[in-house]
């Protein structure tokens, strides 16, 4: 039986599940190259009928992320935050509220829009709460039988924050946090406070600048503006910071008075920015992990799982993972709105339809895939000169570039769900090299100084580099590296001695295993440099993507697959 679960406006997504496994999960941004694409996702969807090689006919049930009816507090809130400014107040009387309940309210035509644009079904369609979609999403994907589940975002239908407990199919709600008490939009609105844009997913700049920053204003954020009082309830107080006044980048007095003023966008980032941003990660966390003490001692459970756009806070999940009480943690990799699209399809799998539990969620690789011969065609159609080369060929030829200094456009299998490429979309380079995070992120990604890069690891080298037997394969914590390797691996160690793994496990990416192993055997370490393949858009998809970012870009070569493309070799 085929489940379609979906995600609309932000961060649009489709996910397709049958008989309880994962076919395909991919974010529309993909395939519309339109960054955190938002509106219904016709090509992801169309792309997870491709892959399972089926119409939306072969679809029994379709799930959706949202309840559109719980719509009257959220637009209250808007309301209520707009009343702090009166310019504010006529801007969303004007549009914003308006147009907020036209796209929730569009939601109640979705069957209608699914069967005029695939074709005829009998599908039924349910509507699934924002929160609990977030909850489904990690646990019934974790490893753990039974599990206390803590989801954060910006918000959903007006719930922000959630507690969960699930066993078995079993997912119950223990408690809601609503609006205006939010944890993603605090952290959205200090982005946009330090000049940078909310909407364009910057927050991970934000927490980027914090290592470089002290939290010197860790007081005023606890004391004023994110509270939180041990009961597993917290407090944000809009009148000091709101979200709403923050995304047209509007400061009240009290917070300017204590901060300073707000960064402008094309204002120099100084000390007293990085401070703030350190003060603000700081506080979250606090607040978080106030909220996972009550949670523990409420469940007495000892497994974990995070969900929600908060969850991608890899440094917070560093904290979590080292103060927190609970022993055993799963983040899903996807844990923004696209992975809601997951999460709804297994809600009706497991809550509707009480199937039993599936397999884990050990790896993220769910988008499409082209074979060596899809590549080499795209590769002619662009006249690019190219050659094709047996595996192990092509693996030592490019270990060897890698560790000459080539910087690496990597192409090859499925492409991952989640905003991290994980060794199928990546970027890659030599960790060894210092200078290479600034030639990286300056000549070759075109981004701010400050963007931390992480390390792509072999599994077993864990020990040897952290000190302990850690295992991510999502790239989801930033963890302390050994003192002593610090220095091996100076591109992927922030200035704060941590770094954000990904170790790669020889079963779920055996190609991009070989390739470090490989890069050992020559470098010394068994890592590489890894980050996503995409120059200011969302990560490349199809070959036909990576060849036209290939062109006039900083990087040395590509590899789509089994060819390889040398920059050298082309003339430009
Ligand atoms: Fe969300």
């Amino acid at each position: 039986m085929y489940i379609l679960g979906l995600t609309t406006l932000g961060d649009a997504a489709a996910s397709l599940i049958h008989d309880g496994k994962i076919v395909a999960a991919a974010e529309e941004e993909r395939f519309s190259r339109v960054k955190h694409h938002s509106g219904f996702p016709f090509r992801a969807i169309q792309y997870c009928l491709d892959e399972a090689g089926i119409g939306i006919a072969d679809v029994a049930h379709v799930a959706l992320y949202w309840k559109p009816w719980i719509l009257r507090h959220k637009a209250m809130q808007a309301i209520k935050s707009a009343a702090i400014s009166r310019d504010m107040f006529r801007a969303r009387v004007d549009r914003g509220v308006d147009q907020v309940s036209k796209s929730y309210l569009g939601m109640f035509g979705y069957p209608r829009k699914l069967r005029q644009h695939f074709g005829p079904s009998d599908f039924r369609f349910h509507y699934f709460e924002h929160h609990l979609c977030h909850a489904a999403s990690t646990f019934y994907l974790s490893p753990f039988e039974s599990a206390a589940v803590l989801t954060m975002d910006g918000t959903g239908e007006d719930t922000t924050t959630m507690f969960s407990r699930g066993n078995g199919t079993d997912l119950r709600t223990l408690k809601r946090i609503k609006l205006p008490h939010s944890l993603g939009q605090f952290y959205s609105a200090v982005t946009n406070f330090i000049g940078f844009d909310m909407f364009a997913g910057d927050e991970w700049k934000l927490m980027g600048l914090a290592a470089y920053g002290k939290p010197v204003y860790k007081d005023f954020f606890a004391q004023r503006v994110l509270s939180a009082n041990g009961n597993g309830d917290f407090h944000l107080n809009i009148r000091v910071l709101d979200h709403h006044l923050a995304k047209h980048y509007q400061f009240p007095d009290e917070i300017i008075a204590e901060l300073g003023p707000a960064r402008q966008r094309d204002e120099e980032i100084d000390q007293r920015h990085m401070d703030i941003a350190a003060s603000a990660q700081e506080a979250l966390e606090d607040v978080v992990l106030k909220l996972l003490q009550h949670l523990h001692e409420t469940t007495g459970e000892k497994n974990l799982c995070l969900a929600g756009g908060v969850a991608f806070n890899s440094v917070m999940n560093g904290r979590i993972m080292q103060e927190s009480p609970f022993e055993n943690y799963f983040i899903q990799p996807a844990a923004g709105d696209a992975g809601c699209s997951l999460g709804a399809a297994y809600l009706v799998h497991h809550k509707k339809l009480g199937q039993p539990r599936g397999p884990v969620m050990n790896h993220a690789y769910y988008g499409p895939s082209f074979s060596s011969e899809q590549c080499a065609s795209a590769l002619q159609a662009a006249g690019l000169n190219f050659e094709t080369l047996a595996e192990d060929e092509l693996l030592t030829r490019v270990s060897n570039m890698i560790a000459g200094g080539a910087i690496i456009g990597w192409f090859q299998g499925r492409m991952e769900f989640g905003p991290r490429a994980l060794g199928g979309r990546s970027f890659l380079a030599d960790p060894r090299r210092g200078d290479m995070r600034q030639l990286l992120n300056e000549k070759v990604k075109l981004r701010e100084w400050f963007r931390p890069l992480a390390p792509s690891m072999l599994e077993e080298a864990s020990e040897k580099v952290f000190g302990f037997d850690h295992r991510d394969p999502f790239m989801v914590t930033v963890i302390s590296v050994r003192e002593e390797m610090r220095d091996s691996i100076p591109a992927v160690v922030h200035v704060d001695g941590t770094a954000r793994p990904q170790t790669v496990s020889r079963t779920t990416n055996p190609r991009y295993w070989k390739l470090i192993k490989k890069f050992e055997e020559v470098a010394g370490v068994p890592a590489l440099l890894n980050t996503s393949f995409n120059i200011q858009e969302p990560i490349v998809c199809t070959p036909e993507d990576a060849i036209r970012t290939f062109s006039g870009a900083g990087f040395d070569a590509l590899v789509l697959e089994n060819n390889l493309v040398l920059r050298q070799a082309n003339g430009n």
